[in-house]
């Protein structure tokens, strides 16, 4: 019997491995990384439309690049999945650092799938994300529930898929599913490139909020670039509603 602590994720009958289905684009999931996406991240992440607008593939990416995420990111995805089966008896769903889920991948009509980027959640380190929230760093999330752990969402698409809503649905898919619910996540502040449209444009989606722009506040291969930085709070998010 699947493990009722992956809840909502689903488990795929041949292989075994959990996934979650977008529900307004029922051919994408998201499913833990496999040691087989080194080359579809290589070609990703040396494409003009992607790798400019993050801060960590360095350029030219290589394989051994993209075998050094997998590394990192294979075995956070295993712990997570062993912490859920330890807690496969607990009565209540456990509280998790992570979504064992974070790439994206396009269902093909033969069962097949192809790796389209990635999205996950972490606790916001950056000063310009922090700032004004009394903390000066996180290392680990703490839940309190009168002091909120600040998150931010790190994300890519593969261009050829870009501008159909996809991103916008797997965000708005696990934060909804998994963030809030299984991360306890009760407030974000992202930030993304100065003149990162597309990515604002999602946030902005999502209901986050302008904050502010910061000039030259990171380098990245090299060159200093501003950031927008925007926010979100549950606890807005339900005042809203209830206007
Ligand atoms: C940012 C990114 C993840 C968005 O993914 P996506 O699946 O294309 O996003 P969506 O289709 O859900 O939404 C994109 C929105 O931005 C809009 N958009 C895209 N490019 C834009 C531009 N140059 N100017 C204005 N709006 C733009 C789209 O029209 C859409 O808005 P709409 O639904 O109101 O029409 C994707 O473009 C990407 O991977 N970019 C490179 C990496 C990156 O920037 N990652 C985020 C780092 S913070």
């Amino acid at each position: 019997m699947a493990n009722p602590q992956l809840h909502p994720l689903e488990v795929n009958p041949k292989t075994g491995e959990p996934f979650l289905r977008l529900p307004a684009h029922k051919n994408i999931i998201l499913t833990p990384p496999r040691v087989s996406d080194g080359p579809f991240l290589v070609s990703i992440m040396n494409d003009e439309r992607v790798y400019p607008w993050l801060t960590f593939p360095p350029h030219p990416y290589l394989p051994e690049h993209a075998e050094s995420w997998l590394n990192r990111v294979i075995p956070e995805t295993e712990k997570l999945l062993a912490e859920l089966e330890d807690a496969r008896n607990d009565t209540t769903l456990k509280i998790v650092d992570g979504c064992p889920a974070r790439v994206i991948r396009e269902v093909k009509e033969d069962g097949t799938d192809i790796f389209l980027g990635e999205i996950w959640f972490g606790l916001s380190r950056h000063w310009w994300e922090l700032e004004g929230s009394g903390k000066a760093s996180q290392e680990t999330p703490r839940r309190d529930p009168n002091d909120p752990d600040i998150w931010m969402v790190g994300d890519y698409l593969a261009s050829s898929h870009h501008g159909q809503g996809i991103m916008s649905d797997a965000f708005n898919t696990l934060l909804r599913q998994w963030g809030i619910p299984r991360m306890g996540v009760q407030r974000m502040v992202v930030s993304t490139f100065e003149g990162n449209k597309g990515s604002c444009r999602v946030f902005e989606k999502m209901g986050f909020k302008f904050r502010k722009t910061i000039d030259n506040a990171t380098e990245a291969r090299g060159a200093m670039r501003g950031v927008h930085v925007l926010e979100w709070t549950l606890e807005d998010e339900a005042k809203v509603a209830d206007k």
